[in-house]
């Protein structure tokens, strides 16, 4: 078990916070503050508790050059909003300088403040030693509350446990405890779900879940690679051609754990994916060479809604079809809507998972909807994540 926030003391202590805060912007406004909601009660609990707090994170992907349109000002703004404290951007391409250090040392206690993007620094993500020794300088005590990035070992997250006592963060807690702890010892009958365009991403997840697993439920692009592997035709269809194989082995090694497979009966078709294509309802025999499968129909749904009944752990990772497009998004939404009325612990892990359910109007009947996307997956293949492993054990 790791140590959390309230291992610690933190009263007139300073408080270094890695948060994910890398959030979607456009023109320089936040568009979706999920991340920055979520790393609150951390935020809270440190002021409430009498410390300092230097807050950091990475925003997009800027490779250790400055970029204009990264800078994580406008996140300092809604943060402020959304914490009702003002948040003090620290704005430096070097993110820490010595301004930087002379802010940090005036803060009082309550007071809240953001570094600039650490990804502006070469050293953040080769996990430089110096680098992690100068964001170290800056705190008493490290909180590590960044889940979504907890499967990159940075300097902001593994360098700079070597320099500081360190925990992790409610949210990390949070979401320790759904994906390791629960995971781990499912209540039974465990069922996932998986979706998304590529049996490649999956393979580890499905790996690993295949010995734990009762249910499988395989839909989006990914079940088309498992129907052609089965001899059925896809048409036009996203599909792997050099995964058929590995499809074939894991429905065998499925039979054989008997963990029962699901894939769809019935699907909707177009002849293209396109915003005003119009979506045919399908059985999967009678999919054509022109056809192109994009997302999953209601026999599929009352297959799944069945297996599901009486599921009480269930994942879902990954959408059932294209549900970026409302005409193939119906698959997608429906199968959020039965998740919301089980008897479960229902676990929501990946970007479009979490979409998906938010479109569903359902997001807060679940149980846990992940902050993490590459790290919510790692978690599924059964890894450990540096960002984790480097924070001290209780
Ligand atoms: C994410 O959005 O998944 C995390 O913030 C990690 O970002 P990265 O994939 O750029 O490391």
């Amino acid at each position: 078990m790791k140590k959390t926030i309230r291992d610690f003391d933190f009263n007139d202590k300073t408080a270094l916070v890695r948060v994910d805060f890398n959030v979607p912007l456009k023109d320089g406004v936040v568009t979706g503050d999920d991340r920055i909601i979520k790393a609150i009660p951390t935020i809270d609990y440190l002021i409430d508790n009498g410390a300092k707090v230097v807050l950091m994170s990475h925003l997009g992907r800027p490779k250790g050059e400055y970029k204009e349109d990264l800078s994580l000002e406008p996140v300092a703004k809604r943060a402020s909003e959304l914490l009702k404290k003002d948040v003090k951007f620290l704005p430096s391409k070097e993110v820490v300088d010595d301004e930087v250090v002379n802010q940090v040392k005036k803060l009082e206690k309550g007071q809240v403040a953001l570094l600039e993007n650490l990804r502006f620094v070469k050293g953040e993500e080769k996990n430089d030693k110096d680098f992690a020794k100068k964001l170290a300088s800056l705190g008493d005590i490290f909180v590590n509350d960044a889940f979504g990035t907890a499967h990159r070992a940075h300097a902001s997250n593994v360098g700079v446990t070597e320099f500081l006592p360190s925990c992790v963060g409610l949210l990390v807690e949070k979401e320790i405890k759904y994906f390791e702890d629960a995971l781990k010892n499912p209540e039974k009958p465990f069922a996932a779900i998986l979706g998304g365009s590529k049996v490649s991403d999956k393979i580890g997840v499905i790996e690993n879940l295949l010995e734990k697993v009762d249910v499988l439920v395989i839909v989006g692009a990914m079940a088309n690679t498992f129907l052609k592997s089965k001899g059925l035709e896809v048409g036009k269809s996203l599909v792997e051609d050099d995964k058929l194989d590995l499809a074939r082995e894991i429905m065998t090694k499925a039979a054989k754990n008997h963990v029962e497979i699901i894939l769809p009966r019935d699907v909707i078709v177009a002849p293209e994916l396109s915003d005003d294509a119009k979506g045919t309802l399908k059985d999967v025999e009678n999919v054509g060479q022109d056809d192109m499968i994009l997302d999953i129909g209601r026999e599929s749904l009352k297959d799944i809604e069945r297996s599901l009944a009486k599921a009480k752990t269930v994942v879902l990772n990954g959408p059932c079809g294209v549900f970026e497009i409302e005409e193939f998004s119906h698959g997608t939404v429906a199968l959020a809507k039965i998740l919301a009325k089980l008897d479960a612990t229902v676990i929501v892990g990946g970007g479009d998972s979490v979409a998906a359910v938010e479109k569903a109007g359902v997001a807060d009947k679940l149980t846990h909807i992940s902050t993490g996307g590459g790290a919510s997956l790692e978690m599924l293949e059964g890894k450990k994540l540096p960002g984790i492993e480097a924070v001290e054990e209780a």
